[in-house]
């Protein structure tokens, strides 16, 4: 057939529904420890119940007496692992030498673990497993005002610890309008309503030895690149599938112990082998937010203008492997100042590590500055909004770079309108219904766009049906759809015509869904390749598709503007909240987004994306804290019952929306990324709206009953 006789509407920006939806709701869409297979085991890991120390003794033998038990695990008795790298700082990962010594560096480490024929065996079995410990003593408690606080030499290899220009010490002792207070957040752990899950084959053996991960995560080929590192396999030897994925939130992004255990199982076993945590074990093994301790001085004129911003962090990262959240990063571009100052110091800990959780920086980062900006308004007498206006930066403040495109006023001025922001009264406690009162509050969001080199491959047939291959993953953000969209239009063909393969290491390379970069690094590849078989199919075929169908691939390496602009999403978060004078209760009945994130490819899925990382954001507000035990060292509400996390119930309206932005800089479809920005404001923009409704400033996340009853 011909192509291209007659463009087809553009896909881009229609709110087409998911692809994937009628597959999900009928059950058929198969997550990770579905998928069937003959002969399977099950794995349930054993944990350490000392925080520092070593294992003296495993005594399995009542476990290996089970009937329907298969092997029972430990450094005693496995394989030898080669040591894996961390992909994005390149450290090692002595979290994934599973059983590769006795050392115990946090409660709840894998220490051992059973394989059965059933999950109820393999859970019985566990617990018939004896271990003594050494025990250590344990540090697991994060202070501002503790010993041993250091100075990462960077933060993941990404971004500088510490920096500084002007003066800023001498502009805030001159400012007329000064303030230094210090915000915390509190441990965050991300629970995915998908539980972590592998399901390990092995296949072939000496040489040929190859393994098939079903596994729950965000990017097929780091989980396939760090299990051939540790197996010694070369990495085409493994093969990870997820085309579907319930949820993950950074927590799948890179391999967790869990998945280098299935593998083991399986090996040792010589059977496929299963493994899904418990909601409790997760709390120990698929990381967490660091707790921050954040001190922010703001000096400004009388009139707001900002002299002298500092940003000074105190989080924690675990002696197994260190994580250093970025959280002072976005004060280093948001708001114009001379003077400038962020450091990030650090206190290693006896605890299971932390790691990349929904805009790791950004998001803690964003609670203190943004509540600091309200107080500074407050001071000086200016109302929020305007002081935002009066600080806007006419480049990136500290790389000195133009913005690709910067969206912030836009963002404030639009949803102030949407909003209903004026008139507003911003004396404390002036507006009230009943035993309830009123308030307001508003507060900036930003994320950076990134891209990541992918790798896409685009295919033809006669009938003109177009295949679209790429180890993208769809972890319920809608990529799936929107990467049809972007192929469709590339293509030039109705969405229909386009079939996509993702989730799967056999495919094209691509980086993980994270850092809100897969849309625009994936999308970008697929436009390449689309490009390409065009092309192709014009020079060589004169534009009709030959009987076997034709293929192309493209690729998208690195963005060159990246290194001339600085390029972010903006966006404002405006909260309406009632207090209740009697009890603290706060309810949240209005939340409104407006975000810049260039070109938004399904104005449904986005709006679901947007909506969601909001209602986290107001999750972190109201409710989420894991509550460490320092005797233990371990998270002691640990389950849903307990890890209290936003419902139905608790949410209001929630609006988004965004404004029309171009920027041709980020990639060929213009577009920002979206999942992660939602997140970030939203704990401050409430936290604002508490103090105007009730004058009391609350600095410490979440903001509880008790925090409000004075
Ligand atoms: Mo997200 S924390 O970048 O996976």
């Amino acid at each position: 057939m011909t192509l291209s006789v007659q463009r087809p509407p553009r896909a881009i920006g229609a709110p087409l529904d998911r692809v994937d939806g009628p597959l999900k709701v009928t059950g058929a869409a198969k997550y990770a420890y579905e998928y069937p297979v003959a002969g399977i085991t099950y794995v349930f890991p054993i944990q350490s119940t000392i925080a520092k120390g070593r294992v003296v003794s495993i005594d399995a033998r009542a476990a290996r007496a089970l009937p329907g038990v298969v092997a029972v695990l430990s450094h005693e008795n496995a394989p030898r692992l080669r040591p894996v790298d961390d992909p994005i700082t390149r450290q090692r990962d002595p979290d994934l030498a599973v059983f590769q010594s006795d050392a115990v560096a946090y409660r709840g480490q894998v220490v051992a673990a059973v394989v059965a024929e059933t999950p109820e065996i393999a859970q019985q079995a566990a617990g018939l497993v004896a271990v003594r410990y050494e025990e250590q003593p344990h540090d697991v408690e994060l202070r501002a005002n503790r010993g041993g606080l250091y100075r990462p030499e960077n933060l993941l290899s990404l971004f500088e610890t510490d920096t500084e220009s002007g003066d800023v010490e001498a502009a805030l002792a001159a400012a007329p309008v000064a303030l230094d207070h210090t915000y915390t957040t509190p441990t965050e752990h991300h629970n995915p309503l998908e539980p972590h899950a592998t399901v390990a084959v092995w296949g072939g053996d000496g040489d040929g030895a190859s393994v098939t991960l079903y596994d729950a995560n965000q990017g097929a080929y780091l989980i396939r690149d760090s299990v051939a590192q540790a197996f010694s396999l070369p990495p085409e030897r493994v093969r990870v599938i997820a085309p579907y994925v319930g949820g993950a939130f950074g927590s799948k992004a890179f391999p967790h112990p869990h998945v280098i255990l299935a593998a083991m199982a399986s090996k040792v076993a010589r059977r496929p082998a299963k493994l899904a945590l418990t909601r409790q074990q997760m709390f120990a093994l698929t990381g967490y937010r660091t707790p921050t301790i954040q001190r922010v001085r703001l000096g400004a004129e009388r009139d707001g203008r900002l002299t002298a911003i500092a940003h000074d962090v105190v989080e924690q990262t675990a002696t197994i492997k260190e994580f250093v959240e970025p959280t002072a990063i976005p004060t280093r571009m948001l708001y114009a100042a001379p003077n400038r100052h962020t450091s990030h110091r650090v206190a290693r800990l006896d605890l299971p590590e932390n790691s990349w959780m929904r805009a790791p920086g950004e998001c803690p980062g964003m609670f203190a500055l943004e509540s600091a900006m309200d107080e500074l308004a407050v001071a000086a007498g200016l109302d929020p909004i305007e002081l935002r206006l009066r600080n806007e930066p006419a480049v990136d403040p500290e790389s000195g770079r133009p913005f690709s495109s910067r969206g912030l006023v836009a963002c404030v001025r639009d949803g102030a309108q949407r909003f209903g922001w004026q008139p507003r009264d911003p004396t404390p406690r002036a507006r009230r219904e009943g035993r309830w009162f009123l308030g307001t509050g508003v507060a900036a969001s930003t994320y950076p766009a990134i891209q990541f080199p992918a790798t896409a491959q685009v295919s033809v047939d006669r009938a003109g049906r177009f295949s679209v291959r790429i180890a993208a993953s769809d972890i319920g953000t809608g990529a799936w759809t929107a990467l049809t969209q972007i192929a469709a239009d590339a293509l030039e063909a109705p969405v229909e015509r386009v079939q996509l393969e993702i989730g799967d290491s056999a495919l094209p390379q691509a980086f993980v869904a994270g850092g809100s970069s897969g849309t625009a690094s994936w999308g970008w590849a697929i436009v390449e390749a689309a490009r390409n078989l065009r092309a192709r199919l014009r020079d060589q075929y004169g534009g009709v598709v030959p009987p076997d169908g034709i293929e192309a691939s493209g690729a998208f390496d690195v963005n060159p503007a990246a290194q001339r602009f600085s390029m972010h999403a903006f966006g404002a978060q405006f909260a309406a909240v009632r207090v209740n004078q009697d009890t603290g209760e706060v309810r949240v009945p209005r939340l409104l987004g407006v975000f810049a994130v260039g070109r938004v490819i399904n104005a449904k899925t986005a709006r679901s994306q947007l909506l969601g990382g909001m209602t986290m954001g107001l999750s972190m507000a109201l409710h989420e804290a894991s509550v460490l035990d320092p005797r233990f060292g371990d998270f002691v509400n640990h389950d849903f019952a307990e890890y209290h996390i936003a419902t139905n119930a608790d949410v209001g309206t929630v609006d988004v929306a965004w404004i029309d932005e171009d920027d041709p800089y980020v990639n060929p479809m213009g577009a920002k990324g979206i999942g992660e920005i939602g997140i970030v404001g939203t704990a401050a923009a409430i936290a604002n709206a508490v103090y105007h409704a009730t004058g009391v400033r609350v600095r410490d996340l979440p903001i509880t009953l008790d925090k409000l009853l004075q």
